[in-house]
């Protein structure tokens, strides 16, 4: 039996979908890169916005149309945040999917497509299934967060390209902004064990990989007893620095109100730790930012990042931001765009909201108070040209120096003509995309490059 796996979403998801390839190997199936060759077709799905709900429910379309133009019998399954969150509109706009699996049943996928395959052989209908969980009773305490979800991380077999890898050290989120999905899909924050951590951070330097990301809505609330000690991020990460020889070790996401300082004496002392810190203000406004119930103020955001640039000096820092979150005067989006300015993110992922059903701001708010799409898309707009400015000016800074950059394979305009030399595409410790012409088969290798040129996203050069 063949398999296929497309993720949409975030690094949880890309991780989930790992984990589930193989789940399915060990089980004995094969992956395939074409939809049509499978057997069973699965479609990882995100509901942070409603285009994210769109996107899932147009592949799902085009997986079925292709089993019908095929005539091939293939399982259609769909998991995460949006199965978890919508399995009744999915069965309704999507009624041909077979198996609906939120991300923390993944543990009953093979089963699930196990038993749809023996009832497609035995010539039966494939009656639907669904497995989602009920946060609910977890949050309050009836239910402990499962062990079989646990060992699917534990037993994960490390498939697919081996030298940059996620370890998850979280699950869930107990934030609940007001706009956010994250807690409904994901459910209760819970810090994974240190010692599993540290084994599968072991197993995985084993495989010569370069690069670990440990993943976390919140990395930055970390936090588990080990050996009689309580641990948060900062003494996982110098854990992790000791057990492994990882060139490149890296975490996402910190929440500014639980990051501590001792996070960014990390960075300083520990040479494989990179200085790169993906901190989501989400916006400029005190006002909004209550309204959004992020924990903190811009002064103490401000005042984190002064404290990190000064201890870490060459410090990258990351950004997200949302637009038009009901309310927002103009004097509000000035604000946002201030907090570009002062901060000069490296990069910045800028979001126009998107009203999410069940979520606290969801049902708030008037019509008159949510703000209408073209002064959404404007402030969107100004938002980016700003952010574009900065990264550019910050990126000529670049030029003439020599980087070490890992390289990631061929890059999107890879140009067929060059028989010898493919454009490569790679990044630097502090996460900064770079391209340059070389041989494919340093692919995965850290090579030094000087740059010559740089745009707001990229750093162009030539192998040293
Ligand atoms: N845990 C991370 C973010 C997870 S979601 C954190 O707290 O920073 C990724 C990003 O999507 C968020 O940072 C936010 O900027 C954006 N986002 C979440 N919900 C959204 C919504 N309803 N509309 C628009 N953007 C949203
Ligand atoms: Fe969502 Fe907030 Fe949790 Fe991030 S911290 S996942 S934005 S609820
Ligand atoms: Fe999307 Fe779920 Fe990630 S909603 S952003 S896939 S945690």
């Amino acid at each position: 039996m063949r398999f296929y796996v497309e993720t949409l979403g975030c690094q949880m998801n890309k991780l989930d979908s790992e984990l589930v390839a193989g789940l399915l190997g060990q089980l004995g199936y094969q992956p395939v890169t074409d939809v049509a060759e499978a057997d069973v077709t699965i479609l990882n799905t995100c509901s942070v916005r409603d285009h994210a709900e769109q996107k899932a429910l147009s592949r799902l379309g085009h997986f079925n149309h292709l089993r019908k133009k095929n005539g091939t019998p293939a399982i259609i399954a769909v998991m995460g945040c949006f199965a978890q969150r919508s399995p009744e509109l999915i069965r309704n706009k999507a009624p041909f999917v077979d198996i609906i699996c939120g991300p923390a049943e993944l543990h009953e996928l093979g089963r699930l497509i196990s038993q749809s395959l023996l009832q497609r052989k035995a010539d039966q209908k494939v009656s639907a299934k669904i497995a989602v969980s009920d946060f609910r009773k977890i949050r309050s305490g009836q239910e402990a967060l499962c062990d079989e979800l646990e060992s699917l991380d534990v037993q994960r077999p490390m498939v697919g390209e081996g030298f940059q890898r996620f370890v998850r050290v979280q699950r869930g989120c107990d934030n609940f902004c007001s706009y956010c999905v994250v807690p409904f899909a994901r459910g209760p924050e819970c810090s994974r064990p240190v010692d599993h951590i540290l084994e599968e951070v072991r197993r995985i330097d084993r495989t010569g990989c370069k690069e670990i990301t440990l993943l976390g809505q919140t990395v930055s609330s970390y936090c588990q007893d080990h050996q009689g000690q309580k641990v948060g991020l900062a003494e996982l990460l110098c854990l992790v620095h000791e057990s492994c020889s990882i060139p490149r070790i890296r975490f996402i996401t910190s929440y500014p109100a639980d990051f501590s300082p001792a996070i960014f004496e990390a960075m300083a002392e520990l040479p494989r730790l990179c200085p790169y810190l993906h901190l989501p203000a989400q916006h400029g406004s005190d006002r909004m930012l209550k309204l959004m119930n992020r924990r903190y103020t811009i002064k103490q955001y401000l005042d984190l990042l002064e404290q990190g640039r000064r201890i870490v000096p060459n410090l990258s820092i990351a950004g997200d931001f949302i637009v038009g979150f009901p309310t927002e005067t103009q004097d509000d989006h000035q604000q946002s765009i201030e907090l570009l300015e002062k901060v000069r993110y490296k990069n910045c992922f800028i979001f126009k909201y998107s009203i999410r059903p069940g979520t606290l701001a969801a049902g708030k708010y008037t019509p008159e108070q949510e703000i209408p799409e073209e002064i959404k898309s404007a402030r969107h707009s100004e938002m980016l040209q700003v952010q574009d400015r900065i990264a550019n000016e910050d990126n000529q800074t670049m030029v003439g120096k020599i980087v070490e950059v890992l390289v990631e394979g061929t890059s999107k305009k890879n140009r067929a003509d060059k028989q010898t030399l493919s454009q490569l595409v790679g990044r630097t410790v502090e996460d900064k995309i770079v391209i340059f012409d070389g041989l494919e088969t340093i692919t995965g290798t850290i090579t030094k490059v000087r740059i010559q040129s740089a745009s707001s996203l990229t750093l162009f050069g030539e192998v040293v």
